[in-house]
């Protein structure tokens, strides 16, 4: 039986918020937003159409308190548009939306930049709170305020980092989420144990991995504990660091960007898969590439290395790839927003919870660390 009391985790910095972990907590929603006086009159939810029925409980709640918008866009990465943002803007603008006025996002991590985005260029920033439905966007799109649309260029190059007035994380959303999904979104809790929290790994290491993303999953406390654990690595990252600007080569932690471990490589691998491979499938390949290449440059020790490909295993995560060549990845990756001019750069661990920046590793260790990641495919 799922645990019935609600976790409160907080996000200090600037703009404090609450990030509320439980299941069946759609009546919080109110709260968060603030209500009579205090809170907005009118509320837009953004939801995708394959999400509706599901987002039942929020809709109600929503309707009961306030003024209700319901705004429906495409689904996945097909919403995160100028165009799909405008027709928002548009809605927005239809029924008088007012700074007092906020917005609700309830999808997954595409739809949490989407509604996020359309809340931060609404009158310069209105408040949005997520309700996200993925174990993604739970532990990591919907915190920190990365909002953003694709465009022609490339994915998330128009944005902006605007704060949520606050996180509710319902568990039981997950339940319907299909099975290769909540693998998907352990790439990333997979991740959070290694650059900051061990016991992630040990949880995942000692659990069934059945019990962590079988049926039943949504209402096992292991599970919860590591949504819970990866969302307070992610608080912890970026209250330090919101805007990503504390990257440092070699000399200390890399600040936000140590939520990019293994998105290097995973982002090249997405794009040479024109975006078909999930997410947290390629963050998981190019976690224990690049893994391999900082034992190749004689940072990490081998047993740590390879806790990269057996914890990322265990859990049903591709750990090779053989998919697209040396040469194409090597040129997706030297466009990676990490790069400085011709130099790539990596987070890279030199221990467990150690993350650092590797900068201009050698062709050689890169060509060593590729031809394991096509070994292992
Ligand atoms: N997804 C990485 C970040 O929020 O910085």
């Amino acid at each position: 039986m799922p645990e019935s009391v609600e976790s409160v985790l907080h996000v200090g910095g600037a703009s404090p918020y609450d990030v509320i972990v439980g299941h069946g907590v759609a009546e919080r929603l109110t709260g968060l937003l603030g209500e009579g006086g205090g809170g907005p009159g009118r509320v837009a939810l953004v939801v995708p159409e394959t999400l509706r029925e599901l987002a039942g409980p929020v809709r109600e709640a929503l309707a009961s308190a306030y003024r209700l918008t319901e705004i429906v866009v495409p689904d996945g990465e097909a919403a995160k548009t100028v165009a799909t943002a405008a027709a928002c803007w548009d809605r927005l603008g239809e029924a008088g939306f007012t700074r007092s006025d906020a917005v609700v996002t309830f999808g997954g991590g595409a739809t949490t930049d989407l509604g996020g985005w359309v809340a931060a260029g609404w009158l310069r920033g209105v408040p949005v709170v997520h309700v996200p439905t993925t174990l993604l966007a739970m532990v990591d799109a919907a915190v920190g305020g990365k909002t953003g649309v694709n465009t022609a260029a490339g994915k998330n190059l128009v944005g902006a980092f605007h704060e949520p007035a606050g996180v509710l994380c319902d568990l039981s959303l997950l339940r319907t989420l299909p099975r290769a999904d909540l693998v998907a979104g352990m790439g990333e809790v997979v991740k959070c144990g290694f650059i900051a929290d061990p016991r992630i790994l040990e949880l995942v290491e000692t659990t069934d991995p059945a019990v962590l993303t079988g049926d039943g999953a949504a209402d096992s406390p292991q599970l919860r504990e590591l949504v819970e654990r990866s969302i307070q690595v992610k608080i912890d990252v970026v209250v330090g660091d919101l805007k990503e600007t504390a990257g440092t080569a070699g000399a200390g932690h890399p600040g936000r960007e140590a939520l990019n471990y293994g998105h290097t490589m995973g982002h090249a691998i997405e794009r040479a898969e024109d975006y078909r491979m999930r997410h947290g499938e390629a963050v998981s390949v190019g976690a224990v590439f690049v893994a391999e290449l900082a034992r190749l440059a004689g940072v990490l020790d081998e047993a740590t290395a390879a806790r990269h490909a057996a914890a990322f295993g265990r859990v049903g995560l591709p750990t090779g790839y053989a998919g697209a060549g040396y040469d194409e990845l090597r040129a997706a990756m030297a466009v990676d927003k990490k790069s400085r001019g011709d130099q790539l750069r990596f987070v890279v661990l030199h221990d467990l919870a150690d993350p650092r920046v590797l900068a201009g590793p050698s062709e050689e260790h890169l060509r060593a660390a590729y031809d394991a990641m096509v070994a292992r495919a």
